[in-house]
């Protein structure tokens, strides 16, 4: 079979964990919506910007199984910390299985919440925000996220493509909710953004530094 551009790109860019491999093929086997997952190119995009920021601190708003999370955490400082919110107890808990066979798991917390309703009562600073959960939240995701950036700090908001669906002429709601969060951050004053065609559409968001 031929090789596709993608496996091209993947076989030069940072690959996560054997670990990492193995929970998105027990997420294929064993779990609904598995397509869920960020793919491989996602996580060495998510590793190089890791890298080139310095990034110590996340707060991740969509746990899932738990796949981004590690991948993340892999590549963070030992001192550096994950904070990670899902509404799924279940998703939750296989995550936690995973996370509790890697020496990265311990960078790893895991909130049991609604996002917004989490969101609500936390006022922290993160280097990266990666928003990945209810779509009909974006928008007010990436305005909380706005005020809780550090200087250096980068949003990244996954689904910015939704299926192509931004393109259709009466866009359902959800549609209209990541299209809205999409227009919003990209009109902020003083913050840059470029929407990066990877897989199902990264939208990354950062402070301008002069
Ligand atoms: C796209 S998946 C996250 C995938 C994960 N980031 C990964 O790539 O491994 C979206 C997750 O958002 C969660 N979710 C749905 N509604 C939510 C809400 N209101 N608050 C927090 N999480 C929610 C779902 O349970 C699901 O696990």
């Amino acid at each position: 079979m031929e090789k596709t551009i993608e496996q091209y790109c993947l076989e030069h860019s940072t690959q996560p964990s054997a670990l990492t491999r193995e929970m998105a093929e027990y997420t294929k086997l064993h779990v609904p919506g598995a397509r869920m997952l960020i793919g491989e190119l996602e996580a060495s995009l998510l590793t190089f910007l890791i890298h080139s920021l310095g990034i110590k601190s996340v707060l991740e708003l969509g746990t899932f199984t738990g796949y981004s999370s590690l991948c993340m955490a892999e590549q963070l400082p030992e001192d550096g910390r994950i904070t990670t919110v899902d509404v799924n107890k279940w998703t939750t808990g296989i995550a936690q299985g995973f996370w509790d066979k890697s020496p990265h798991g311990k960078k790893i917390t895991a909130i049991l919440s609604k996002g917004r309703e989490y969101l609500e009562s936390l006022n922290e600073k993160f280097d990266l925000i990666f928003i990945d959960a209810d779509k009909n939240s974006y928008p007010y995701y990436v305005e909380w996220a706005k005020d809780h950036l550090t200087e250096k700090g980068i949003i990244i908001v996954d689904n910015t493509l939704w299926s192509q669906k931004v393109l259709e002429i009466s866009p359902d709601e959800q549609t209209q909710s990541i299209m809205k969060a999409t227009q919003l951050a990209s009109s902020w004053e003083g913050f840059v953004t470029t929407l990066l065609p990877i897989r199902d559409g990264m939208l990354l968001i950062k402070r301008k530094t002069n």
